[in-house]
Formats: C-alpha cells, structure tokens, sequence
C-alpha cells in the first residue's frame, strides 16, 4: 500500500484539465511532486478541454494556480518553470468534431505510462473513455481516475462503473476519495496495526461508541448547482465517512495489499445495518443551514446563495446512527456527522472507550475521559484522555489528562497534500488507497435507502444558523442514549 517506487515517465492526460478540480488541487500538487522530486523527468501533463487554450495561456493558468495555492507558500522560479515547461493544452470535444482525438494522440508518447484522469462529471465518462478507445490511445497499461461523485444512487453508480468497464478493467480504475490520502488517515492504519495495545481493546468489551465527524465553516459558495442534486448524504457520506467508518472499523487484513485491505472494507460496508422504516426517522437527522455568523461574518442561507431553487430540501447537514452486525462491534453504535457553515472545521475520529467495570476512586466518571481522537483537520494528530491524579497530599483526585501527538511538532516535515499522496500512487500504479467498484456499490446499497425515506417524510431538514453546532436533533440524537458529542463533553 502506497509504498514509494521510482517515479516512471507517464503522460498524465487530464479531462476537465482547465477546471475547478485541476487548478484548486490537481495542478498544485502536482508542482508540489516535481519539487520534492517525485516525477520522472520526461512526465508530461496533458490538459484537455473545449477551451481551445494555447499552451502558453494553459501555462499561465496553471501558474496563477500554483503561485495561489496555500501549501505551495513560495513558489521556486526554477522549479516552476521547469514544471510549466510539463504542461499542455489540447482542445477535445468529446462527442463532436473527431479531430481533438487525432491533436491528443499526436502530444501522446509510446514509451510513457498512460493515466487518463476524469475530472469531469460522471455521465460523461463513458464518452470519453470509448472516444479514448475509437482513436486507439488505452494502451495495455493505461490507467483511469475517477472523481466522486460516482453516481447518484446504485443504478446510476453502475452505470458509469459499466461505462469506464467496458474499456479498462477494474485493475487499472482508480476511484478518488481524497480522505484515504489524508496522512491521519493513513496513520489510523498504523496506528491500529503497527501497535500492539489497541488492537485487544478494539472491540465491544472495551469501546462504548465511535464519533466520526467532518464539520466545516466553507458553505456550498459557487456549487449550489451540484449541491443541490446531492446533498450531504451523498457528497459526504456516501464516500469520506464510510471510508472513515471502514478503517476504523475493518478487522486487520493479512498483508498491506491493495485487495486484502479493500475486502476487508468490503466486509465493514457488507455488515451494516440496514438503516431502512421507521428507523430512518430515529437514527437520522438532515439539516440546512439558514443566515448566521461564522467566524466573525456574517453569511447567507443555503436558500439564498445564488445558483439554485429559492426553495429546497436539500440537506448541508446529516447526523446519524449507523451500526455494524458482526462480533466486533454489534451493540457499538458509530455516530457520523457532517456539516457545511458550522461553527468550526474539524475533522475527527473520536473513539470512546467504557468505564472501567469496577471503580475504585472517586470520581470515575469524568466527561472526556476515556476518548481516543484521531484528528484529520485542521491540525493533524492523536489525543488520548485518560484520567490522572491531581498532585497533592489532600484527599484523592481525579483529572481527564491529555496525552497528544501532534504530526506537524513531532515529525516537523510538511504533510503532503491528499491529492499528492493519490496522484503519487496512481503514477506508481499503486490503487490501495482508492475504491473499488464493489465498495463504492456497497455504499451505495446502504445510503439509497435512507434517502429515499427521506423523500417518502414529510418532515424537511431542520434549519441551523450558519456558525452554529448544527441542528438540535443532531444533539437529541446522540443525547437519547446519554451520550454526548465530543467538543460538549470536553467543555461541560
Ligand atoms: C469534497 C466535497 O469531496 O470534500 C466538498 O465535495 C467538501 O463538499 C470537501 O467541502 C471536503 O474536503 P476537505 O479535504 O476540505 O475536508
């Protein structure tokens, strides 16, 4: 899994190249690897597009996306001209005029892997990978990215899986969920499997329940168009917190390989409870944000940004229970959360151990004690509160106490960026870190369900102010087991 390889020559094709998708990650990164040495000399990227950019203007693009960028900081001259002197422009109107096709196998070189990323919306993948196929460019090695989302629900699921199928098999698909190239995430696996003491407590016997949170300030901003046909289920859910929820969750797979930690995610999908009826309704809560304050300004309402319907059911937030039927875990419930304008950005894991089964001092029971949490964002790291004595002579007690890891103090070297780490692995030929097709259909069964029971309410998304901790159920959804979200126990 992600074991670093030399870097070999590749022809790194990217539709939608002159996107949102390109410029905010892809581009950057990409200068971030050149950098630090992780292309081969003779990489090329190749953006196509109906743009009908010069390859001078797609280079200026492209350095305005760099020099913008806030984990690029400074940009080296020479660096950066010898990664622009990388890049390309062709026009291609998949589906039109043919002859882009002929312009992109001419930039196109035999000796070079081939990866073919989509940063396109999905309907038009099929296209492209058999516009791809007609003018003979899927040589035996050529690989294809995808980009979430991958589909809408199952049927839709399969019917791009099917598409980009017909032309490259599974092995040469890499399916993006940028989390799994998140360091932390990265480092939960390690955390669990390289060390021996977690791994006997993992378990029900010593583990109440599982927290796994995205919260973020940004709100939909420019996307209200596609935000409006997913929602949080889907733009979240579906994809980053199951895959969370996976990892956290999975038994240890025999070796760090690609199929033996993907089935092993397979299972974690495979053994969760249907969430379907009645209880959709409990263990579920949708929410929307309306006006409010974030960070010091003020902002507007889902309902107001531009680009979409006045009115709409669309949720930005979603709390849920989910639990998973199998001996490890049944009776642990796994609380996900997420949410656009919240009142923080924290990404995190929280895992709540039990109390110990026979207290013996006083003042066991302390909030926040007990709780492992593996911080994603924005700070990467591990914190574990465990309880210890407060000095002095009087009489006995007790304090939740921190132990944390921070990354960026202990190792002192920049953390790469997800899409680093993912375009890194794709150029190896390396696809442990991306979803396989029976994954992402898996969570498709799961999810379909609780929206469609969502569609069948006639209850609407609870509204939250924009800065806030979200929606009330959220809280009465944790609340009515006695449980708390982690950030209240820690400031009660
Ligand atoms: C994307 C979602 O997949 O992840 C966005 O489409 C979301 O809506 C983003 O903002 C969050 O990613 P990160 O890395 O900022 O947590």
């Amino acid at each position: 899994m992600s074991q670093q390889s030399a870097p070999r020559p590749a022809d790194l094709v990217v539709f939608g190249g002159t996107g949102d998708l390109s410029m905010r990650k892809l581009l950057p990164s990409l200068y971030l690897l050149d950098r630090d040495g992780h292309l081969d000399a003779r990489t090329r990227v190749v953006a196509v597009s109906r743009d009908g950019l010069t390859d001078a203007d797609f280079r200026d693009k492209a350095a305005a996306a760099v020099r913008g960028h806030q984990a690029v900081q400074v940009t080296e001259p020479d660096v950066l001209r010898r990664f622009l002197e990388r890049l390309s422009h062709t026009t291609v109107d998949v589906g039109g005029d043919p002859s882009g096709w002929e312009d992109l196998a001419a930039v196109l070189a035999p000796d070079r892997d081939r990866v073919f990323y989509l940063a396109v919306p999905p309907m038009i993948s099929g296209e492209i990978c058999r516009g791809l196929a007609a003018a003979g460019l899927v040589t035996p090695a050529a690989r294809v990215v995808m980009e979430k989302p991958l589909g809408r629900d199952l049927a839709s699921s399969q019917a791009v899986n099917d598409a980009v199928g017909a032309v490259f098999d599974e092995s040469r698909t890499y399916r993006i969920d940028h989390y799994l190239g998140k360091e932390t995430v990265q480092n939960l696996l390690v955390l669990r499997f390289a060390n021996v003491f977690l791994e006997p407590l993992w378990n029900s016997r010593w583990i109440d329940h599982v927290q796994i949170t995205a919260a973020e300030t940004v709100g939909v901003g420019g996307r209200r168009g596609y935000y409006d046909t997913s929602g949080a289920m889907r733009d979240m859910v579906q994809n980053h917190l199951l895959q969370l929820l996976c990892l956290t969750a999975m038994e240890p797979p025999s070796s760090y390989d690609r199929d033996a930690v993907r089935d092993e995610k397979l299972k974690v999908l495979q053994s969760l409870r249907p969430l379907e009826g009645d209880r959709v309704a409990e263990d579920t809560v949708r929410g929307q944000y309306g006006r409010g304050t974030v960070q010091g300004a003020e902002v507007l309402g889902y309902l107001d940004e531009a680009g979409g319907p006045a009115a709409s059911d669309t949720e930005t937030f979603v709390a849920l229970r989910a639990e998973i039927a199998n001996w490890r875990w049944a009776g642990v419930p796994f609380y996900l959360r997420t949410g656009k304008r919240m009142s923080h950005s924290r990404s995190e894991i929280v895992v709540r151990f039990r109390e110990v089964p026979h207290p013996i001092f006083p003042g066991t029971h302390l909030p926040g004690a007990g709780s492992l949490v593996i911080r994603l964002q924005p700070d990467e790291g591990i914190h574990l509160t465990m309880l210890a004595k407060t000095p002095g002579a009087g009489a006995l007690r007790l304090r939740p106490v921190p132990l944390e890891l921070s990354f960026a103090d202990t190792f002192s070297t920049r953390s790469p960026e997800a899409y680093e780490r993912l375009l890194m692995d794709v150029l190896a030929g390396d696809s442990t870190l991306f979803m396989r097709r029976d994954e992402v259909e898996a969570a498709w069964r799961w999810v379909d369900p609780v929206i469609e029971a969502w569609n069948g309410l006639s209850t609407t998304p609870e509204t939250y102010p924009a800065g806030s901790a979200g929606p009330a159920g959220a809280h009465r959804l944790i609340g009515r087991t006695g449980r708390t979200w982690y950030e209240e126990e820690r400031h009660r």
